[in-house]
């Protein structure tokens, strides 16, 4: 089975692409489920179909004729909340309220960042298993949030951790009796278990189906500069986290035709400029492009058509790259970035750090990459290219 997940910034179409892609892989005969992971779902918005939080059948036609099956579901993100993590959100809204924390923050505060997120990638991951479905669409939330859904089953499962056994420590310390003696509320069993479940089956299934060979992001943007500086963030993020990305969708473009229209000519003439950038930016990973369609793009005919032009001569259920683009990986005190260069030629390699940014040169190309955080108060200890690809070393500063 195969899991593709759409993110990107806001508003730059990842719900279009997600509903374009599952019902063209639908009408090509996959069994397919499109699902939103987006709290602010619009997913049956496009799809022009009321969506429930159980997955519900549609049938596509074509040419009036029926030409095939999707499943699409918007998930109920609260009601997953409850379910899998009810007793440690309750307690923590507790713990809040009794520090004087009003109520409705408390509650708020009391669902962790985060949260909400990793219970719909669960709740899909759930139906992936039980569905036999051939691919599994995501359409997540922009970025920000969708990282940290991503990303969030390796930090969440060791914070949860040192959490459990703060509290274990804790409640084994403090008899029952002073128990109301003491300043904060204390947890009760249920709460441990709900934390227990959650860290060791949970976010188990959850990395298990993130570092799953078939799962994949593709980032959707738009040609503009602060569009494609978010997606390349994004990028550096998820290669640090291990998740494979594999495509990139370029999205808007606009037809060459409208390049006789004088008012048009240099939107197209900078568009072919950002798409070469992108190409240059994000290889080896191929680009799926999408041109602006001229009405919104919604309804399942609609979506059918536009699926068919953005996957050209790509099945959309392919895993488009195998190679990943980059790498971090953990040396000693330090960590390597490895970016494969397949053509580069070491004399002609060239690797600057400008601040936050590492601006790798070979002859014309330019791949700026943002660095990770954590990697900011680190200095680069040595760079070499190798059988095609290029290693930097990082080691903690020897001023900090
Ligand atoms: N290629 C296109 N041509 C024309 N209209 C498009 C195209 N792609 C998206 N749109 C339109 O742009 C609007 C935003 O698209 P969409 O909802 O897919 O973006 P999004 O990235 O999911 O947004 P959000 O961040 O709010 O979730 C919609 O009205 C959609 O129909
Ligand atoms: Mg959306």
């Amino acid at each position: 089975m195969r899991v593709v997940l759409y993110t990107g910034k806001g508003g730059v179409g990842k719900t279009t692409t997600a509903a374009a892609s599952a019902v063209w892989a639908a009408s090509r005969g996959l069994r397919v489920l499109v699902a939103s992971a987006d709290a602010a779902h619009s997913l049956g918005d496009v799809l022009e179909e009321p969506l429930g939080d159980e997955p519900r059948q549609l049938e596509l036609k074509d040419g009036g004729r029926f030409s095939g099956t999707l499943f699409a579901v918007e998930v109920d993100a609260r009601a997953e909340v409850s379910r899998h993590w009810g007793a440690v959100s309750d307690y923590l809204g507790q713990l809040f309220r009794h520090q004087g924390i009003e109520e409705v923050m408390a509650d708020e505060l009391a669902l962790l960042p985060g949260l909400e997120e990793l219970t719909t990638l669960l709740a899909v991951d759930a139906w992936a298993r039980e569905g036999a479905y051939d691919l599994v669409v995501v359409d997540c939330a922009p970025t920000d949030s969708a990282l940290r859904l991503l990303t969030l089953p390796e930090a969440a499962h060791s914070a949860l951790r040192i959490l459990l056994k703060l509290q274990r420590a804790i409640a084994g310390l403090v008899t029952p009796l002073a128990r109301n003696l003491v300043a904060v509320p204390l947890p009760g069993s249920e709460v441990f278990r709900d934390a227990e479940g959650l860290i060791y089956r949970q976010l188990g299934k959850l990395s298990e189906l993130i570092s799953d060979p078939g799962t994949s992001v593709r980032l959707v943007l738009t040609p503009e500069r602060m569009v494609i500086d978010e997606s390349l963030r994004a990028r550096t993020d998820l290669a640090l986290f291990g998740v494979a990305v594999d495509a990139v969708v370029m999205n808007r473009l606009l037809p060459e035709e409208a390049a006789a229209e004088p008012f048009f000519a240099e939107w197209v003439r900078q568009q072919a400029a950002r798409r070469d950038e992108v190409a240059e930016f994000f290889a080896p990973l191929p680009i799926l492009a999408a041109p602006l369609q001229d009405d919104e793009v919604v309804g399942l005919a609609r979506l059918q058509a536009h699926g068919r032009i953005l996957f050209r001569d790509h099945a959309p259920e392919a895993l488009l790259s195998s190679e990943p683009g980059l790498e971090f990986r953990r040396e000693g005190s330090g960590y390597a970035l490895r970016l494969p260069l397949p053509n580069a030629r070491a004399e002609e390699l060239d690797v600057t750090r400008v601040g936050a940014q590492l601006m790798v040169r070979t002859g014309a190309l330019r791949r700026p990459i943002p660095l990770p955080r954590h990697l900011l108060g680190m200095d680069v200890s040595g760079a070499r290219c190798r059988d095609g690809i290029l290693e930097v070393r990082f080691q903690p500063s020897e001023t900090a």
